[in-house]
This record gives C-alpha cells, structure tokens and sequence, in this order.
C-alpha cells in the first residue's frame, strides 16, 4: 500500500531505532560471552532482555504504521562495534567500555528519536520509557568501569 510520506518516515525511523536495539543485544551477547563475573553476565543479560522488549513493542508500533519491521541487525556494524571488536577483546574493563560507547550511542538515538514531532505524543511516552532503560543500562557500566578498588564493585549491584 502507499504511505503517507510522515507514515513512511514514522516507519524508517522506528525501523532505524530496532537495528539499534538488534546491535545492542549483539554486541552484550558477545560481552557476556566474554566477561568474567557471574553478576556482571546477569546483568548485561537483563540489558539485553530490556532491548528485546524495545524492539516487540517498536515492532508492534510499525505495524501500526502499516511498515514491516526490520528483524535483524546491522551487519556491518557488527563488524565495527559488535560482536566481532568485543570478540577480540582481552580483559572485562575493555568490553564493558565496548558497551558503554554502544550505550552511548542508543541514549542519542532515543534521546533524538522521543523528542521528535514525527511521533504523536503516546509514542514519544513509550519511547521516553525506553530512553529511561538505555540511561541506566549507559548509568551501570559507567560506574561499573570507574569502580575501585579494581575488580570490586562499591555499588549494590542491580
Ligand atoms: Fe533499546
Ligand atoms: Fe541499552
């Protein structure tokens, strides 16, 4: 069917922020893969699940829309920030800062995306809520990184 040029862009970006979370969940099962402690992998898999979640619901929202939603990541970025530049890393500290450069990068894309006048207002709501879960996922690795004394979390962990 033909779209709407604001329903076709509604779609493009709402697909733009699913490859987001498709390279996110890449990229942590490649760190969890790699990192070392039993509480940090329980965590990142919580991230992950958390990215899952953002991509049935923006999924559903692009049905809404009358799109199909894109149902895999992006393999070229896979290449350059996932799983393949997380694979290569040696120790804990560089793949959660891997992670928190990739977290870096979903904070913009909702930040830009829930402020956006594309999306009517319920639609910002959910992604505000989404843009809430990647400033906490960005929050836990930045104090997990700077922590001290070395190895030794001197915050509860989540
Ligand atoms: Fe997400
Ligand atoms: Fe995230």
């Amino acid at each position: 069917m033909v779209m709407l040029s604001s329903e076709g862009e509604i779609v493009a970006s709402l697909n733009r922020l699913i490859v987001t979370d498709y390279d996110a969940i890449e990229a942590y099962q490649a760190a969890i893969s790699r990192i070392s402690r039993g509480e940090d992998q329980a965590t990142l898999r919580s991230f992950a699940d958390d990215h899952r979640r953002h991509i049935a619901k923006l999924a559903e929202l692009v049905r809404q829309s009358e799109g199909s939603p894109v149902d895999h990541a992006d393999l070229r970025r896979l290449v350059t920030k996932g799983k393949v530049v997380i694979g290569g890393f040696m120790g804990d500290d560089a793949v959660l800062g891997a992670m928190y450069s990739n977290e870096s990068e979903t904070n913009e894309a909702y930040a830009r995306a829930s402020a956006s006048r594309l999306f009517s207002r319920p639609v910002r709501l959910v992604l505000a809520r989404f843009l809430d879960d990647e400033v906490r996922h960005r929050e836990w690795l930045e104090r997990r990184i700077t922590m001290t004394p070395k190895g030794e979390s001197v915050l509860p962990c989540m």
